[in-house]
């Protein structure tokens, strides 16, 4: 894992402790979070994009101690529930610094958002313009919001595809000119202050030209408005969905080299457009703290099928950790409690629940000593593994454990089967 050397017993060690003495205190399986790295990366992304905000977007994974971190490192806060807002205004986020993401906000969602004065909302549709404007009114204050804008660019991990119109649930559709009249509307009432433009193109994306075919097309529609309604808008949201490397396969560029091309592309069209560069924005969530966390696991059964593979099933699984099951996602896995000079053998990573699709880790190289009571890490679990995690087969969800200079501290607890069953009233 990244971030994680060998200590001399050759156990794997994180912001100097070694997983065998966390495992020891906190149990497995468990998050273990390097909060140095974390706070390395908020710091890349903050001084390569120097002079735009980052909005840490807390659906990767959101807790009081990460909001407390993001908010000391200098980051703005995306959130798109009452959830994730009560989480941030907890833990002390200026409610200015937090913008608010959803096709479907509920009115009480709004209006908790609007009371608590966030900096901004990111509108998604003609009906909650409306519903924002009647709470915004009854409330006698006044709100500013960006506009999501569907630009017919679909990411994917290593391609993009630019289509005239995209078929899904977010944002007003760029091409079918539903962007343009949201503009005007939100433009026409006097209670919401349109900042700027957002678009958000997908999640792990490797082919910057993406962002560039979005930016240049958000960019348009700003001249649009202009010409329309002689406002030139002062902000503009890029989203997130930089990606990280989950295997030695891939290759993620670093902030520092997709700032300058994002830097570049707008300023380039903002001469063609003759606009003023407005205030940039950008959404990193997995790229923050996708790297900075290793799920630690004991492993409990290695079985040999056949001489097909060896099957190392683990104490957690597709409870803590979904994305290999729903997006065929690639992960690793190491023995961390330990050295071996043993020979690799062809391994799949398993959990512990009661379905066969329930791999963690579909092909890896472990020591063919690997044995029961062996620490597994599985590096890059940070984003989407916790904030997805379930409950199925009523299986507690791992804490999430804290690491930074030699001391460890529990910021998520691990879950009990008595705070499973207290849900259970019947
Ligand atoms: N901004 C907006 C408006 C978003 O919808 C998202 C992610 C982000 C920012 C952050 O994207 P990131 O930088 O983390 O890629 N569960 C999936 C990922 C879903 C992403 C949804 N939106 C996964 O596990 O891969």
């Amino acid at each position: 894992p990244e971030g994680v050397a060998r200590a001399a017993d050759g156990a794997l060690a994180v912001g100097d402790l070694s997983v065998t003495a966390v495992a020891a205190e906190f149990g497995t399986p468990a998050y273990v979070l390097d909060e140095g790295d974390m706070r390395a990366r908020c710091r890349d992304f903050l001084s390569a994009f120097a002079g735009c905000d980052v909005y840490y977007a807390g659906k990767a994974f959101l807790s009081k101690a990460v909001v407390r971190i993001i908010a000391e490192e200098g980051l703005h806060l995306d959130v798109c529930s009452g959830g994730e807002l009560r989480v941030a205004l907890s833990a002390g986020m200026p409610a200015e610094r937090i913008g608010f993401h959803g096709n479907n906000k509920s009115v009480d969602e709004l209006t908790r958002a609007v009371e608590a004065g966030v900096g901004r909302i990111i509108v998604d549709s003609f009906q909650e313009i409306d519903r924002l404007s009647a709470i915004v009114r009854s409330l006698g204050v006044s709100q500013k919001v960006l506009i999501r804008v569907t630009v017919g660019v679909e990411a994917h991990t290593h391609e993009f595809i630019a289509t005239a119109h995209e078929d899904q649930k977010f944002g007003f559709s760029l091409a079918g000119g539903a962007a343009l009249d949201a503009a005007l509307k939100i433009i026409d009432e006097d209670v919401l202050d349109l900042r700027g433009l957002h678009s958000h193109i997908g999640s792990q994306i490797f082919d910057t030209s993406g962002f560039e075919v979005s930016a240049r097309r958000v960019l348009g529609l700003q001249a649009q408005i202009r010409d329309a309604r002689g406002v030139e808008l002062p902000e503009l949201d890029l989203g997130g969905g930089f990606g990280i490397a989950y295997t030695t396969q891939d290759d993620p560029s670093a902030p520092s080299d997709l700032a300058k091309r994002i830097d570049k592309i707008v300023s380039d069209e903002c001469e063609t457009q003759r606009l003023e560069v407005p205030r940039l924005s950008i959404e990193p969530g997995r790229a923050i703290v996708g790297p900075a966390v290793f799920t630690l696991y004991e492993v409990g059964t290695v079985k040999d099928v056949d001489g097909i593979r060896t099957y190392v099933s683990v104490d957690g699984g597709m409870s803590d950790n979904i994305r290999t099951a729903l997006y065929d996602a690639s992960y690793s896995a190491t023995v961390a409690s330990r050295a071996s000079s043993a020979p690799p053998i062809l391994a799949r990573v398993v959990g512990k629940h009661c379905e066969s699709g329930d791999v963690v880790v579909k092909d890896e190289f472990l020591p063919a000593d690997v044995q029961p009571g062996d620490l597994l890490a599985v590096p890059g679990t940070g984003a989407y593994c916790r904030s997805m995690a379930s409950n199925y087969n009523h299986v507690p969800r791992p804490p999430v454990v804290a690491v930074r200079d030699g001391r460890a501290r529990v910021i998520v607890r691990r879950e009990t089967e008595d705070d499973l069953l207290a849900l259970d009233v019947g």
